[in-house]
């Protein structure tokens, strides 16, 4: 150790935390407005479960959309599961999806063994879907599409409706890392027919830790929704008395109190779950949802910061960047190892987990899970997916828990770590 070193020490022993650059905020934008907000959940009195709260938030988020309808639940995952019932999907129809996001997206598929599972490449610069292969997949039996934002990038949206659009196909945005961003003036959430959303502790705003939101037009769905998170079934209903015809509509209370559904149920579609956020949740939810632009704004000066010490390297690496009239809220921050008889990445994300950098590679493949494998799904499906994964892709940690001094240290050590990558 030299007499350099010392000052160094100190400053570490005195905030250990500027020396460290975790990847996850987990929880580091919760402050005294969260505080205060379930402070004053618990001293109302009122119901900590399904009240005004939860109805504020929703409010508030379908504003923030600009969608018709939002409605929370208690995770992504829980949204998703929802989205893939509402498409009321059929023994052989089909349903694209891209491969490359969290398995959440589309594990729901899993439970429907007769509908045809297609994943779709991705674009080499972008890693959402690619609309060229898009409309290759497509037939008269694609009955819905379901893509990501991957990492808070809007996918291409226009291309995307159109092909759908003219073949009466639903699709489902997954925009678990897109709140906050924009496209052409329009918000993820509202692009599409279903957005669906999470405040996991990693996302752009947590409620506690977890929870999710739909968002959506068709009036017809509120009911379903309302029914599924409130552990009633969706299902359509035939009265033993066929007067009353065929309905999702509960059935005369007179004739059957109650809703004494078991009797006169032919198809029962999907069992209900409780999925209700809880009113400390919405509440944080609210006043996380009021500093969603802050977060943002800081996502995308770090995002900036690390594009500029890349910027050093051209030709060897590239981030993902926007295009004209497209704002992510940089969820993650992504780039690509271009040149790699010049620059290794394998090498560089040992340089960068030397200096204490965690590298996740977001995402696996998901065509190539065991769980997809099992179902037929092969390598050499989606090419550039998987070139991108086992080559090129990486991630960095980009987020509003990240203080100054972190992200200076962050630029520090990616810059010693490529110019240590370089061959
Ligand atoms: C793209 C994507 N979809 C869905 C989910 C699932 O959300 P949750 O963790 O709230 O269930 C996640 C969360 O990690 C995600 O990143």
């Amino acid at each position: 150790m030299t007499g350099q070193d010392i000052p160094k020490i100190a400053a570490f022993r005195q905030n250990l935390r500027d020396y460290r650059v975790p990847y996850l905020p987990f929880g580091s934008t919760l402050g005294p407005a969260e505080i205060e907000a379930v402070t004053q959940v618990i001293s109302s009195g009122e119901t900590l479960s399904g009240g005004a709260w939860r109805t504020r938030f929703e409010d508030d988020f379908r504003a923030s959309v600009g969608a018709r309808h939002a409605m929370s639940v208690t995770s992504g995952t829980v949204a998703l599961e929802f989205a893939i019932h509402l498409l009321d999907l059929r023994p052989g129809d089909e349903v694209v999806v891209t491969p490359q996001t969290y398995q959440a997206t589309i594990q729901p598929l899993l439970q429907y063994p007769d509908v045809r599972v297609r994943f779709c490449d991705v674009k080499e610069d972008t890693l959402n879907l690619d609309p060229e292969s898009l409309r290759k997949l497509l037939n008269d039996k694609t009955r819905a599409i379901i893509l990501v934002h991957y990492g808070g990038l809007p996918a291409e949206m226009d291309a995307v409706m159109e092909l759908a659009r003219e073949r009466g196909i639903l699709v489902i945005e997954d925009s678990a890392h897109a709140l906050g961003s924009s496209y052409h003036g329009r918000r993820p959430g509202s692009l599409a027919d279903i957005g669906c959303f999470s405040f996991h502790s990693s996302k752009n705003i947590t409620t506690l830790g977890e929870g999710g939101m739909l968002t959506f037009a068709n009036d017809d769905w509120v009911d379903r929704i309302e029914r599924l998170r409130g552990n009633e079934a969706d299902a359509v209903f035939v009265a033993r008395d066929h007067r009353f015809g065929t309905s999702r509509e509960p059935l005369p209370g007179a004739l059957y109190p109650g809703h004494s559904y078991t009797h006169d149920c032919v198809a029962l579609l999907r069992h209900g779950t409780n999925a209700t956020l809880s009113e400390a949740a919405a509440a944080v939810g609210v006043a996380q949802l009021r500093s969603l632009p802050d977060f943002v704004a800081r996502r995308r000066m770090i995002a900036q910061r690390l594009r500029e010490v890349l910027a050093d390297y051209p030709g060897l690496v590239a981030a993902v960047t926007e295009p004209d009239g497209v704002e992510q809220s940089q969820h993650l921050f992504t780039f690509f190892v271009r040149a790699p008889e010049r620059l290794s990445r394998e090498r560089l994300i040992h340089e960068l987990a030397e200096r204490g950098v965690q590298v996740p590679i977001r995402y696996f493949p998901l065509h190539l899970t065991p769980e997809w494998r099992s179902r037929g799904h092969r390598y050499g499906e989606c090419p550039t997916a998987e070139r991108l994964w086992f080559d090129e892709q990486m991630n960095l940690p980009c987020h509003p828990g990240l203080s100054d001094k972190q992200v200076d240290l962050l630029c520090e050590l990616l810059g010693d770590a490529l110019r240590a990558a370089l061959c």
